[in-house]
């Protein structure tokens, strides 16, 4: 299937704008997703052996899970589990609907399987996505898997002001997300990511817990560009505040040497680079952070995942889940099925009985 994909309709779609080509993905993924029919046949190929993880009292069919900013509307939330996702995180999604940068805003180096994108949270608002989601569920087409929500801070709301964004968002999403994840971490909009500091990422965890009816687990997502004392401060805040986990991680501004000179172009745009190039340095962090924590906070891994060796290396340095989103770009629909089918024939091998077993091992 994979080659299939990469043989013949990677190179059409790369053919394309990249993000004309994520446009017309999404396009036919939402309307696969409104038609029962056509996901339970997209399912059929594409479903993913159970290999079920446990974390924060939420069930997890298998433990590689969609990353935020694939699905920023809602408008393919059934696709994602017919696609053998164990979990979908939606958004990034703020107060306000907004535009996002003007384009050209996604890149692709192409034999560096790398993307550089500066999209700027371009969304509907969490009132409209709440809609989305509303639709989704009076149509009976919830998924069966956990569906998180990434939340973002809006371009017109000043930083003093974020802890309000982001509860205003929990307040509107509240009884659809199962977990939320408090992104502080994208270097496309102005000072976000000085909200990993203690004192405002304090202010706004704080915020988001008032207004909560009840306690849903909340996540923060951070940069792989945080020094490891600065990572080891946000520690503490994450066990004073009680978060439910921490993902890790978002894109980089760092960029590899590279002697190719269209990729040396793309490089030298601005935004946040995903994809191979940051594969070590998310497991990096990953490990840091399950070190520094001796293995008692859940890690969503996130960072050039594109097959069950990279979701094992992060797994093995302390992941207990699992995201992908560039990869997906570059190896297709049966990504997922793929890495799970795959880890489950490494655990058997090693003679591990369940997934959370291996978490960790490697340090
Ligand atoms: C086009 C694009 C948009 C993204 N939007 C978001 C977002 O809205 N919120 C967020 O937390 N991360 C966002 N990300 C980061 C991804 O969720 C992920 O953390 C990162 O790309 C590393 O994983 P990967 O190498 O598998 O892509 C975005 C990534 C890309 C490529």
């Amino acid at each position: 299937m994979s080659w299939f994909y990469e043989r013949l309709i990677r190179p059409a779609l790369f053919t394309q704008d990249a993000e004309k080509a994520h446009e017309r993905t999404m396009r036919a993924l939402a309307l696969i997703s409104r038609n029962e029919l056509l996901s339970e046949f997209v399912e059929s190929f594409f479903s993913a052996p159970p290999l079920p993880v446990e974390i924060s009292g939420l069930k997890f069919p298998n433990p590689i899970g969609l990353a935020a900013g694939m699905d920023k509307f809602a408008s393919a939330l059934p696709a994602w589990e017919a696609l053998g996702f164990g979990f979908t995180e939606l958004g990034g999604v703020t107060q306000y609907p907004q535009p996002g940068n003007p384009g050209p805003r996604l890149f692709r180096a192409v034999t560096e399987s790398a993307i550089v994108n500066r999209m700027g949270f371009n969304n509907p608002g969490a009132e409209a996505m709440a809609e989305a989601l509303s639709t989704w569920k009076a149509a009976g087409r919830w998924p069966q898997h956990p569906v998180g929500i990434n939340l973002g801070k809006s371009k017109v709301t000043p930083l003093e002001k974020a802890a309000d964004d982001y509860a205003f968002s929990v307040r509107a999403l509240w009884r659809y997300a199962d977990f939320f994840v408090v992104n502080v971490s994208s270097p496309n909009t102005p000072g976000l990511r000085q909200l990993q500091d203690k004192r405002a990422l304090t202010e706004i965890l704080e915020a988001v817990r008032r207004v909560q009816e009840g306690a849903k687990p909340v996540l923060v997502k951070v940069s792989p560009d945080l020094s490891f004392e600065a990572l080891d401060e946000l520690l503490d805040v994450a066990v004073s505040q009680k978060l439910a986990g921490i993902v890790a991680t978002n894109t980089t501004t760092a960029r590899p040497e590279t002697v190719n000179p269209e990729n040396q172009k793309i490089y030298a745009e601005e935004g946040g680079l995903s994809g191979a190039p940051l594969r070590a340095r998310s497991t990096e962090v990953i490990r840091h952070i399950y070190r520094q924590t001796k293995g008692k906070l859940p890690i969503i891994g996130a960072g050039g995942v594109f097959n069950a060796d990279h979701a094992w290396e992060k797994i093995t340095a302390g992941a207990s889940l699992i995201q992908v989103y560039t990869g997906l770009i570059y190896k297709g629909p049966a990504l997922a099925k793929e890495i799970v089918s795959d880890l489950l024939r490494r655990l058997e091998e090693s003679g591990i009985k369940q997934l959370h077993e291996a978490v960790g091992t490697a340090n």
